[in-house]
């Protein structure tokens, strides 16, 4: 049974900031997947093909690189959940003053074989806040979403789908093809047989936390009271039924366990970070502890989001922190959400401008099967921030 504290080890990311080139594994969101492939399955036993592509990878640190020798076929599906994480927290934050990217360091190695290490989002990662702790979030659930998908598909070798998922926690999901609410109580009160291929988070979970937390584990000794980010995805597998028998009759039901989208993992944790994040002592001997005197006593749970420090405005631009700012953002002035001119340009005020857009538009359904449209002009009026 996974542990629902929800916590981060962030102290200790900052840390190895002193480091002059950090680790950053993210940096595998920005090559190529073709690149850390190997170069055919034929040749998975070929220990020496896998060391010398493991050790080339940009910005991994030492326990990465055992890992990725260990598990050569789980690098495609972590540099697929850099890629899909990092475009998962720029949709959640769309609007914000942080929208999830900023300003950072490429280094270039040359004895590397052409790669490049990118530190990406890094800086953010580094500095022990609210934002850190969503990068942190995502990042690690973008892995076991991704690992997972890697299991079922039949791509991984170490893991699988499971047949019989009773002992894994899950929400009911109403099947979409039953019309009538009767259908539904029906199924839900109704004995069904597991069946099909559930998705199975053991492995991956288990795989998550040495890639992510193992290295600094080693590095500072720490108690182990370290982060369980994945519980986004384990607390929130879904069972989804299918109905057999006679015209929906539900006589013989099957059963199988589905993680969430990831676009719903995402939304959860933005969730978290607005509504459940706690700010926590910069020195704790055992375990996290709230940084407000008055709350102490009561224990982190497990839908919060642990920071230390508290956030910057993200109004101006500052190299050094890898903050963008937000001029020219586009902005709306009619909204009262984070988007809105007055929140997002920090009170600098806006600029508007009007701009020709083309759209489609008097669309037409054409039998069968296309939509034909025509395209018209429209002037819109784009507002940015000053
Ligand atoms: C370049 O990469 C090699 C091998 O990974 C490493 O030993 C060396 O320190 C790196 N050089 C710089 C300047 O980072
Ligand atoms: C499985 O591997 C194939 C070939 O490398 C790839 O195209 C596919 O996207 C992978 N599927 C998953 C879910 O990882
Ligand atoms: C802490 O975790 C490590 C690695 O998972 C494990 O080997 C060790 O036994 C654990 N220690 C305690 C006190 O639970
Ligand atoms: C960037 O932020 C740092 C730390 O808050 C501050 O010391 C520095 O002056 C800022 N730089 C600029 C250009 O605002
Ligand atoms: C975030 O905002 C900056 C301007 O502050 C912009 O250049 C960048 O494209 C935005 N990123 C995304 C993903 O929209």
């Amino acid at each position: 049974m996974i542990s629902t504290t929800y916590i981060l080890n962030i102290f200790l990311l900052f840390v190895l900031f002193v480091r002059a080139q950090p680790f950053n594994w993210l940096s595998l969101a920005m090559s190529a997947t073709s690149n850390y492939a190997p170069d055919s399955v034929a040749n998975a036993m070929d220990k020496k093909q896998y060391q010398l592509l493991c050790q080339r990878l940009p910005g991994l640190n030492p326990i990465q690189k055992v890992l990725c020798e260990q598990h050569p076929l789980t690098i495609p599906s972590i540099g697929r959940s850099a890629k899909e994480s990092v475009y998962e927290c720029q949709m959640q934050f769309k609007f914000d003053r942080w929208n999830c990217s900023e300003r950072y360091e490429v280094y270039q190695n040359l004895s590397n074989a052409g790669f490049t290490f990118r530190d990406l989002l890094g800086k953010t990662l580094r500095s022990g806040n609210r934002e850190s702790a969503f990068i942190s979030a995502i990042t690690s659930a973008g892995i076991v979403h991704a690992v997972t998908r890697g299991c079922s598909s039949g791509n991984l070798t170490e893991c699988g789908c499971s047949p019989e998922p009773s002992r894994q926690r899950y929400i009911d999901v109403i099947d979409n093809n039953l019309d009538s609410l009767q259908a539904n109580s029906q199924v839900r009160s109704s004995s069904f047989a597991w069946g099909g291929c559930s998705d199975d988070t053991t492995f991956a979970v288990k795989f998550a936390r040495d890639f992510l937390d193992k290295f600094e584990y080693e590095q500072f000794r720490k108690t182990n009271d370290t982060r369980y980010l994945m519980n986004a995805i384990t607390q929130n597998m879904r069972r989804q039924c299918r109905c057999h028998g006679v015209s929906g009759s539900c006589e013989l039901k099957t059963c199988w366990l589905q993680m969430p989208k990831f676009s719903e993992v995402g939304e959860m944790l933005k969730k978290r970070y607005s509504h459940f994040a706690v700010q926590v002592a910069k020195r704790s001997k055992r375990r996290l502890r709230r940084k407000e005197r008055s709350e102490r006593q009561i224990p982190l749970r497990g839908n919060e989001m642990a920071y230390i420090y508290r956030s910057p405005s993200y109004c101006e631009r500052n190299d050094s922190m890898g903050i963008l700012g937000t001029h020219n953002r586009e902005c709306n002035p009619t909204s009262l959400g984070a988007d809105s001119c007055d929140l997002l340009c920090c009170g600098r005020g806006y600029n508007t401008r009007e701009e020709v857009r083309t759209v489609r538009c008097q669309c037409k359904f054409v039998w069968c099967c296309h939509v034909k449209c025509k395209e018209c002009t429209e002037i819109v009026q784009i507002h940015t921030c000053k």
